[in-house]
């Protein structure tokens, strides 16, 4: 109910750039209708949107109460030849039981079901949004997908307006243009039609192979730090390959986030319910989740003994959010304390997030500053690439600490200017 009275008030309840504006529109214009109320909502609809949040279930699968419960209530109230569209990230098969859910809970009605699966990035979700990179329709007939591809393009022709009222979306709407395969190509040739259950597969799969292409560079920094190559000219190299190409090939602390390690287990799940060998899928998440240890025992390989006060610099999972949920920078924090480390730890906008999702405890606490986080430590990690972080007085701030070792675990900052002020390390490099 208080989101929903936040919406009313035409505001987001939550930080996304851009997003307000659009809120605020569509309250103004009458156009947006926020209710609790699926009667309301869905009487006359023609086409309903279901965007329910899948968090991971107990076994590591998506839990899908919430999906099958909307699908329920919403059910009663459809009407006759209402186009229902899926856009959650679901495992395959949900589809078919949300159809059957629908014919038990309303024997009469006339519906098609569609998977049209959403590919927005947080930080530029508005952007995505308003200009897809692809538009996936899975099911269904092809009156009802042009319905529905027909709403899309009806809302990427608004792409120049909604640009124009919030400029710093344009930065990422070129950054759109600029990395989206299919710029320069039509709406249309953006289209695809599928069946149902592979439109379902596309958005899991998409997912976890960007997470592949991190966790392989991830990987091959290990290599290079044995023998002294460099993971960011490996992988300049590997991506000028234009059929590989470089996005989602920079190694790091690895990946994090709401999505991509709970797609990637979602996905194991669903293969071995299936009865296929999911251990492919498995390793990439294990070497995932391993990252962070690795990273803490290369700052034990620089010397840093352990109850040495170590500073933090980021707790978003990545930067332009204050979003921490399987944040790799948090991980690192619970990870060092583990080691026997006093972590102190900041971040310009998740602390807050941060506090509820790594408490802090003996050993690690939360600090407001920069200058706090290098204040008498032995060594500072930047663990989230913040672009507030680049150009820091790195100089100044390192006379704060009792010794100047520095390691980066982004591969973010210039490593000739750091190796004059700091015993300086990065990874795979
Ligand atoms: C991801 C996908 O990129 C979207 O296409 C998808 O729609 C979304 O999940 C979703 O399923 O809803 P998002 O979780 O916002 O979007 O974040 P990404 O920008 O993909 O980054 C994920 C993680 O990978 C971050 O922790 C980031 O730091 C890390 N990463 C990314 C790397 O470590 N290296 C890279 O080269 C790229």
């Amino acid at each position: 109910p208080e989101k929903i009275e936040t919406i009313k008030s035409g505001k987001s309840y939550f930080y996304e750039l851009g997003l307000d504006n659009l809120v605020k529109k569509g309250i103004d214009s009458g156009n947006l209708i926020p209710t609790l109320d699926y009667e309301e909502g869905l009487k006359d609809a023609d086409v309903i949107f279901l965007s329910v949040g899948t968090p991971s279930g107990a076994n590591g699968g998506f839990d899908l109460t919430y999906i099958f419960d909307a699908v329920e209530k919403a059910a009663k109230y459809i009407k006759d030849g209402a186009i229902f569209v899926q856009r959650s990230t679901v495992p395959v098969g949900t589809g078919q039981r949300a159809i059957s859910i629908i014919k038990a809970t309303n024997p009469d009605v006339k519906f098609t079901y569609l998977s049209s699966p959403e590919f927005l990035r947080e930080g530029a979700a508005v952007i995505d949004s308003v200009i897809q990179d692809r538009i996936v329709i899975g099911g269904g007939d092809k009156g009802a997908s042009d319905k529905v591809f027909g709403i899309f393009k009806d809302i990427e022709n608004m792409a120049e307006e909604i640009c124009s009222e919030t400029p710093e979306i344009s930065k990422y709407a070129n950054n759109n243009m600029v990395n989206n395969n299919h710029s320069g190509h039509s709406f249309e040739d953006k289209c695809l039609t599928t069946c149902l259950e592979s439109a379902e597969l596309i958005k899991v799969c998409s997912n976890t192979l960007l997470a592949t292409k991190i966790t392989f560079a991830n990987n091959v920094a290990r290599v290079c730090d044995r023998v002294g190559a460099n993971v960011t000219e490996v992988m300049d190299g590997v991506g000028m390959d234009r059929r590989i190409n470089r996005s989602f090939l920079y190694a790091g602390l690895g990946f994090g986030g709401g999505c991509f390690p709970k797609d990637v287990k979602g996905l194991i799940s669903s293969t071995e319910e299936l009865g296929v060998d999911a251990s492919f899928f498995q390793k990439v998440y294990d070497v995932n989740m391993e990252q962070v240890d690795y990273v803490v025992d290369q700052i034990k390989g620089m010397g840093v003994e352990s109850g040495s006060r170590v500073g933090v610099l980021g707790l978003a999972f990545k930067p332009g959010t204050s979003d921490v949920r399987v944040s790799p920078a948090g991980r690192l924090c619970k990870a060092l304390v583990k080691s026997g480390y006093d972590v102190v730890a900041t971040d310009p906008q998740a602390i807050e997030e941060s506090k509820i999702e790594f408490p802090q405890e003996n050993g690690f606490r939360y600090v407001d500053s920069v200058e706090d986080v290098f204040k008498d430590v032995s060594i500072v990690v930047l663990a989230t690439d913040w672009p507030e972080y680049k150009d820091l007085d790195y100089e100044k701030l390192s006379e704060l600490m009792k010794e100047k070792i520095f390691y980066d675990s982004r591969n973010f900052l210039e490593k000739e200017k750091m190796e004059k002020i700091f015993n300086f390390d990065n990874l795979g490099a």
